[in-house]
């Protein structure tokens, strides 16, 4: 691997604030009564939590964790302190990392990454900084917002004239495929997604892609301990599977040879797989 994942620079807890957090913190979020929460972030001012009350689960809540510097007071111990927040950042660190090796590996020309749920695009953006190897990005989303922001920070890296933005919804996605991608990365987003709508976006994006082409996603585990805070007080319902889960899932859309890598916090592995030679769009067209 060209950049190693060893030296990124991850956040970790020590054994004392993890028994701290499981012990005290995590049972007092998870069970105190979430209107009793709500009123407490609402008078705090949380940004955060206003975000996932709007949008849960959207890019803004993403932003506030990845930048990492609220200014109230309810933020900073959520953002600087919460399980989730540090491995959203560190999975971000990774997410970005193993994209810009995938770049890398496609060789001189100028690699197409089709990111789906995107957000902003901050994931894509950094792997294309990092990168040796020219890329250029589309990116879906539903929500236009998002696209604003990209677009700046884009502007601001030089890299306005490689990434384009299209609002859309990804179940949708076949449509928008007529510009075949070399890597797929959907990070971020299979935790918000059915099994079958997973299957179905892989298996369309699989018919394009050339072979051994690949993908990115990532699995969720709970050990951020606070799903029943997030359910009950950001109204944020996020669907946990094993890499493997998410494995079998994508192996039956044609994909394979897979490689997860966790982030130390063990909340999220980001996996890659590879388009196998025996998809079957690929074999209809060898038979026709
Ligand atoms: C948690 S954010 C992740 C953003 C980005 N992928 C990242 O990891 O930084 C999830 C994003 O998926 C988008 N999203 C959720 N469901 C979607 C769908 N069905 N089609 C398109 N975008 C979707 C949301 O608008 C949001 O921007």
């Amino acid at each position: 691997m060209k950049h190693p994942v060893a030296d990124i620079e991850f956040e970790r807890q020590g054994p004392i604030r993890k028994l701290v957090k499981t012990c005290l913190i995590n049972p007092l979020a998870n069970y105190t009564p979430a209107p009793i929460m709500r009123a407490v972030l609402r008078f705090g001012k949380s940004e955060l939590a206003a975000a996932n009350w709007s949008d849960p689960g959207g890019w803004r809540s993403m932003v506030i964790s990845y930048e990492g510097n609220p200014r109230q007071i309810a933020d900073k111990l959520l953002v600087n302190g919460g399980t989730m927040s540090m491995a959203l950042r560190n999975r971000k660190r990774l997410g970005s990392r193993v994209l810009a090796d995938l770049i890398d590996a496609t060789g001189d020309h100028c690699a197409h990454v089709l990111c789906l749920g995107a957000g902003p695009g901050n994931i894509i953006i950094d792997a294309m900084l990092a990168a040796d190897t020219q890329s250029e990005a589309t990116l879906v989303d539903l929500s236009s917002d998002a696209f604003e922001h990209g677009l700046a920070r884009a502007a601001k890296c030089n890299l306005s004239d490689r990434v384009r933005y299209i609002q859309s919804d990804v179940r949708d996605i076949k449509p928008l495929l007529e510009y075949p991608p070399d890597i797929v990365k959907m990070l971020g987003i299979c935790e918000y997604l059915s099994d079958e709508q997973i299957t179905e976006i892989a298996s369309a994006v699989a018919e394009v892609m050339p072979p051994h082409a690949s993908i990115v996603f990532n699995s969720i585990s709970k050990a951020h301990g606070n799903d029943r805070f997030f359910r009950r007080v950001f109204g944020l319902h996020m669907i946990h599977r094993t890499p493997h889960q998410l494995q079998d899932l994508m192996a039956s859309a044609g994909f394979g040879e897979f490689s997860a890598t966790a982030e130390p916090l063990g909340v999220y592995h980001v996996i890659v797989g590879r388009r196998g030679d025996n998809h079957p769009a690929a074999t209809a067209t060898k038979e026709s």
